[in-house]
């Protein structure tokens, strides 16, 4: 039978390019949004995924989210915490919404997500979980303390789940993106993009399918013994 997957904020940008290729390897694949019902419609129609509306940062949301796509696709196996925000500023500017806001969603997100599946996968003796971490999460970054932060502690939640998975055939793992062309990194202005991509050894931005590769690796039944390791991919922007 095929395996269930989840992909928090999986309809648009680096979420929709892992759905896709979560879907080419066979898996029934559902796909989370928080609200952008246009973007959400599209992706459907095009992929012919379903998609599931519910906010990461809300425990009890997940719960019932993953209750939700279990009962219309069967028991979830693959989680990819891919959900992400930014509300950059420097600390002297940043309101405590902005660092609350960024943990919640980015950080507490894995732990909701985590809390409503880990326990079925770890009965079953098979599952996958992949956080979307990020370069800025391991070298740090001006004016994100709390994305830094939060992405940070994505990378430390992937080593210690990973230990309590290994002995009951559940992987976590993480992938630290550098600068991909989204719409995140579309937010940044021109000049400061420059740059940043004057800085990328490969000198280009990265493409969403290439962090979806690496999720698939992770997804894959050859993955099986790959556990608690962080895939950087940033075209040599940090080399960790
Ligand atoms: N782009 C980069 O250069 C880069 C680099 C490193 C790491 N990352 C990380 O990669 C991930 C994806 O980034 P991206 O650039 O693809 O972002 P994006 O284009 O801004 O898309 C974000 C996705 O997350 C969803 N989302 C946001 N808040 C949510 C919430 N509270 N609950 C459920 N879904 C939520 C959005 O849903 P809606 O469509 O409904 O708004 C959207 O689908 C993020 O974790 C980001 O931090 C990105």
């Amino acid at each position: 039978m095929s395996k269930v997957a989840i992909v928090t904020g999986g309809t648009r940008g680096i979420g929709e390019a892992i759905s896709l290729a979560l879907q080419d390897l066979g898996y029934k694949v559902a796909a989370n949004y928080a609200g952008n019902e246009e973007k959400a419609k599209a992706f459907t129609d095009k992929t012919g995924i379903a998609a599931f509306k519910w906010d990461v940062g809300d425990h009890q949301a997940c719960l019932d989210g993953c209750a939700a796509v279990a009962e219309a696709l069967g028991p979830v196996d693959i989680v990819v915490n891919n959900a992400g925000i930014t509300r950059d500023g420097v600390l002297a500017k940043m309101s405590f919404d902005d660092w609350n806001e960024v943990m919640r969603i980015n950080l507490g997100g894995c732990f909701n997500m985590a809390k409503a599946t880990f326990g079925g996968m770890r009965e079953r003796g098979w599952g996958r979980i992949v956080n979307i971490g990020s370069i800025n999460g391991q070298a740090g970054q001006y004016g994100q303390v709390n994305y830094a932060a939060a992405k940070s502690g994505i990378h430390g939640f992937t080593k210690a789940l990973a230990q309590e998975g290994a002995k009951y055939g559940v992987t976590v793992n993480a992938i630290a993106p550098g600068y991909i062309d989204t719409d995140m990194v579309a937010a940044v202005p021109p000049q400061v993009l420059e740059k940043i991509v004057a800085k990328i050894p490969v000198g280009r931005l990265g493409q969403a399918h290439e962090i979806a590769r690496g999720v698939a690796f992770f997804c894959s039944e050859e993955g099986g013994f790959v556990t608690g390791s962080t895939l950087s991919i940033n075209g040599g922007q940090h080399m960790y």
